[in-house]
């Protein structure tokens, strides 16, 4: 489906009925990373999982992308939907989303879902990682960044299949989208004082082997938001929804059924 927010066109998938629940992609990724939790959800949920601007089948204006402007999209997307409330989840960059719409719009949800991700801002030499990055990908094409970053996306029981798939969602992406989003990701600001005023059930999922958002990050989060609960998947890394998806649909499935 396409909408039109803040003069862009977004590309989202809407599927199912039911209490909405809102997913977020990671980088540099977009909403074909969430086909297996579709699969899962939609006989009871409705799930909306958007291209973020920058991705997929989404326009790709000039960036950076703040996290602050895609959490913007986001609300707009859900106002032309007609949805007042939802269940968001992000993974990685989706969670850095998630956390500058819940200090937007704390309102609009209704539990949070937080996998792969962190709370923390860069450090200084992140920062620079993400600009000389931004210039790879511009330079060379969303491929070079695919070479970069798929050994950390992917723990090493990946298969050969998972790669591949993966790598082909990332090379359908433009390459100004990806340095948009890395530049936006370099100016987030810490929500690690958000956590503490998080007031809604809340799951962390983690993966075992994810080197990018490790299990102890997660679970120095969860020790943070009160009365929220953490699942680690063993054998997943940081795309632990791919990696390990029926394990990540249980743990979905557990948390939202107790809601
Ligand atoms: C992601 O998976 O969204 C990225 O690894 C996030 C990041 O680069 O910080």
């Amino acid at each position: 489906m396409l909408t039109h927010v803040h003069n862009i066109t977004l590309h989202y998938e809407d599927q199912g009925q039911g209490v909405a629940i809102l997913l977020i992609h990671a980088f540099p990724l977009s909403s074909a990373m969430w086909q297996p939790q579709i699969a899962a959800l939609t006989p009871q949920f409705r799930v909306i999982a958007p291209d973020l601007r920058g991705f997929g089948a989404s326009d790709v204006p000039p960036g950076p992308y703040a996290m602050d402007l895609f959490a913007a999209d986001l609300a707009g997307l859900l106002d032309t939907l007609g949805i007042e409330q939802v269940i968001l989840g992000g993974l990685s960059m989706g969670g850095y989303i998630a956390f500058a719409f819940m200090r937007h719009y704390p309102d609009r949800v209704r539990a949070l879902i937080l996998a792969n991700t962190r709370a923390s801002a860069d450090t200084s030499d992140a920062r620079a990682g993400r600009e000389t990055n931004a210039q790879l990908v511009e330079q060379q094409g969303a491929g070079a960044i695919a070479d970069k970053m798929l050994p950390t996306l992917l723990g090493a029981n990946a298969t050969p299949e998972l790669r591949a798939h993966v790598r082909s969602i990332i090379e359908r992406n433009q390459p100004q989208g990806i340095a948009a989003a890395l530049r936006g990701m370099a100016l987030r600001p810490d929500s690690t004082d958000l956590l503490s005023q998080i007031n809604v059930p809340t799951l962390f999922i983690g993966g075992s082997e994810d080197t990018l958002t490790t299990p102890a990050v997660l679970r120095e989060m969860h020790s943070a938001v009160v009365g929220s609960q953490m699942v680690e998947l063993p054998g997943a890394g940081h795309l632990s929804n791919l990696e390990q998806p029926d394990a990540f649909n249980t743990a979905l499935l557990t948390f939202l059924h107790a809601l």
